[in-house]
């Protein structure tokens, strides 16, 4: 591309990426899609989808080796025993973040109350001590977003019973000595290289974990909201075209080719890894719920219960971003199988979509005097909340060899 060329093109992203710089090291909330915009064409951009035709069941079956139960598929049913772990317990770990809504005020305790019941069998409720037999002497990463850091702190409070790690101060990595096992967080939005937030490279990886992660065990992998706002695509180096950048001379693609071609690029770079022989576990898209208007518009997530299966279906780009995920995925088990990698499905789309009331909404952070209203969080997860379950399902897998 010609330098002229992309200082035009830098020229119409740089406030954006001014914005995501504030908001990413200044108010560290992670507000950064424009899901606005995105909903309102999502309708006619779902065409683009190549896994569009299939229906997700059929995927599911494709990628997921459970013949007897689909631990996925399933409901909400009241629990009076939960939590597992308080704010208390896990001080350490939690407080470091925004997800303790206890501690900032969310009066309602309900969402605590529930576990997922699988259709066709139990889910047992996660065992710290199982668990760290299990993972003795191993190693898991976690690569993502904040999402990835949440999942992961939720997995260090539900530990915290039994032992607490040795961390560094951001705690990207941490150890349990007495069973010497190491969990760390790769951050990484977009899992390809980004620069300028807004520049995507969707056949180069992100160095930050693709050089890292040779020697894991278990390595989750997820990206969820960062392929919401505008970006430049390329591919070898050019540009291929972009989304939302108002540029009417370089080819309008969607959010669905940029998660699309990530996902693709990351599997067969793990495929290609030489000395790697851990197991791979996708953790799929992690739903939110903005009612009553968008992220930046007031939108919120006031309620406190689940909603019941048929209350809500999993449709538009919530569906779609799923199904990608199932397609590379079934792609990448095929790829693995020749040389004995191992994927695995670790789906939080179905159960999290059914938790409207597990996000912090304005209980994630201190509410703040200023004019500036914060918005509200309806993307990341109470801790404790229902985003333990996912530590369930993930003990599952490794139970069954993972
Ligand atoms: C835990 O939550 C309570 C409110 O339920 C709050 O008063 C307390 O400060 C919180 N403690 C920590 C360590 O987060
Ligand atoms: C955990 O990390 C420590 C320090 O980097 C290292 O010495 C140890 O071998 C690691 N253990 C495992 C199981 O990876
Ligand atoms: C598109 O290209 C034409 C011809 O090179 C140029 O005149 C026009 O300004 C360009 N439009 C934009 C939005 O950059
Ligand atoms: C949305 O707004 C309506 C009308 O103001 C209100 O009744 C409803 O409770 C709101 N829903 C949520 C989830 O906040």
């Amino acid at each position: 591309m010609r330098p002229q060329m992309r200082r035009k093109i830098f020229t119409k992203i740089a406030p954006l990426v001014a914005l995501a710089f504030l908001f990413t090291i200044i108010i560290p909330i992670y507000y950064l899609y424009s899901e606005k915009k995105f909903s309102e064409t999502v309708h006619s951009l779902v065409q683009e989808n190549p896994a569009n035709d299939v229906n997700y069941e059929t995927l599911v079956s494709q990628v997921s080796d459970s013949e007897h139960c689909d631990l996925f598929s399933g409901e909400w049913v009241p629990n009076p025993e939960g939590p597992y772990y308080t704010n208390m317990s896990c001080s350490n770990a939690i407080d470091l973040q925004f997800q303790n809504c206890m501690k900032f005020g969310r009066p309602d305790t309900d969402f605590f109350k529930w576990k997922w019941k699988p259709d066709a069998c139990e889910l047992p409720i996660f065992e710290p001590r199982q668990f760290l037999e299990i993972v003795k002497g191993k190693s898991l990463a976690f690569v993502g977003d904040s999402v990835a850091r949440n999942h992961m702190l939720s997995l260090i409070c539900l530990l915290s019973k039994v032992a607490n790690p040795i961390t560094t101060e951001e705690m990207k990595h941490c150890e349990y000595r007495e069973y010497n096992f190491n969990m760390s967080l790769f951050w990484s939005t977009n899992l390809v290289r980004v620069e300028n937030v807004a520049y995507l490279y969707l056949d180069e990886l992100d160095e930050s974990w693709a050089t890292k992660i040779q020697s894991f065990d278990y390595v989750i992998i997820s990206a969820d909201r960062w392929f919401f706002h505008p970006a430049m695509f390329y591919l070898n180096h050019h540009l291929v075209g972009c989304q939302d950048c108002l540029d009417s001379n370089v080819s309008q693609l969607t959010s669905y080719f940029g998660y699309q071609r990530a996902f693709r690029t990351s599997f067969r770079a793990i495929n290609n890894l030489k000395n790697y022989k851990g197991v791979t576990i996708l953790r799929t898209f992690s739903p939110s719920h903005f009612e009553n208007g968008t992220w930046d518009q007031g939108g919120d997530c006031t309620r406190t219960m689940p909603f019941r299966r048929k209350e809500k279906v999993l449709e538009d780009y919530n569906l779609e971003f799923y199904k990608i995920q199932l397609e590379e995925l079934r792609i990448a088990q095929k790829e693995g199988r020749k040389r004995g990698l191992k994927f695995r499905l670790l789906d939080v789309t179905r159960p999290m979509l059914l938790r409207p009331d597990g996000h912090p909404s304005k209980y994630g952070h201190y509410l703040t005097k200023s004019k500036v209203a914060m918005p509200n969080d309806c993307v990341h997860w109470c801790l404790p909340g229902p985003i333990d379950v996912w530590n369930d399902f993930l003990l599952e897998l490794l139970k069954k060899g993972g």
